[in-house]
């Protein structure tokens, strides 16, 4: 943490914009309080990414709250998805631009920050308009770095690997489980599905109903996993629903988006 604080505090001196990368089903939880707090008076422009996945009437209220908390300079804050990439790179170039009307002249320097599997690269790619090709000359100071050089010239360098997930706060580690941010191995299935499961009741009844036949809301996760055990007729060996199987279902289809466009937290 205090390796990471210190080389993201070192890469901020030397950009005029930062780009926080969050994703769009839980822009909270995919937050490292680090760039907030180390950008002091840097812009940021806020890209919730994977917004293709998210509910999109969530995704609004998210960007406009971002919009309404302009603190430390200068916020704006938009959807990014893999569907949409024109747009998003107009968008940014145009904020860019924006940004940095004082750099008359100057190449425009930004940094990329976000956690491992947010969307970093991909945007980056989208920025690019093809696949990474192009990394700049100048070697990176570590190898947490890579610099890119967009077609329009801004340098934009990348963090893999020196922000990690918020794993203090326990419901939002689950979170980030459940949606494929914390490796798999490390969370159990039916612990994620049982944290998650209450907000999904609340939140998406129709969706899970739609996809898994429930008939019945279920009262609780527990039951939920019951049903769909159920329904898919996973049954353990002695008798008895798997529901082991079941949160691992539950957990894969969310994650493929077969679930439907979810959000895991709103503002
Ligand atoms: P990172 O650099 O921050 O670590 O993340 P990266 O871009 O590698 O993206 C992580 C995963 O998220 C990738 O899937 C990527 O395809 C997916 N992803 C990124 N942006 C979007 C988006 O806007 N919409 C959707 N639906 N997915 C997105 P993967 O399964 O790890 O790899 P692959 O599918 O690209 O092979």
């Amino acid at each position: 943490m205090a390796k990471a604080r210190r080389e993201l505090g070192e890469l901020m001196t030397k950009v005029d914009v930062v780009i926080e990368v969050l994703d769009a089903r839980m822009p909270l939880s995919s937050r490292n309080p680090l760039v907030n707090e180390l950008r002091g008076e840097r812009p940021c422009i806020e890209v919730l990414t994977k917004s293709d996945m998210a509910d999109p009437v969530v995704t609004k209220a998210w960007l406009r709250a971002f919009e309404a908390t302009k603190t430390g300079g200068r916020v704006a804050a938009m959807a990014s998805s893999t569907n949409q990439q024109a747009e998003a790179r107009a968008r940014i170039a145009a904020l860019a631009d924006e940004f940095g009307a004082k750099r008359k002249g100057r190449t425009m320097r930004a940094l990329i920050a976000g956690i491992p599997n947010v969307g970093k690269s991909t945007l980056i790619n989208t920025l690019m308009s093809q696949k990474v090709a192009r990394v700049s000359d100048k070697p990176a100071v570590t190898q947490n770095q890579q610099r890119v050089v967009l077609p329009n010239g801004m340098i934009v360098t990348d963090t893999p690997g020196l922000m990690s997930p918020n794993i203090e706060d326990e419901s939002a580690a689950l979170r980030l489980a459940f949606g494929g941010s914390i490796p798999a191995t490390a969370v159990d299935y039916e612990v994620m599905a049982i944290s998650v499961g209450p907000y999904l009741l609340q939140h998406y009844a129709q969706l899970l109903d739609a996809r898994f036949k429930l008939g019945e809301i279920p009262e609780n996760a527990d039951a939920l996993l019951q049903a769909i055990g159920k329904k898919r007729g996973f049954l353990k060996a002695g008798g008895g629903v798997d529901t082991h199987k079941a949160a691992e279902v539950l957990v894969n289809e969310f994650r493929s988006g077969k679930l439907g466009r979810i959000s895991l937290e709103r503002p």
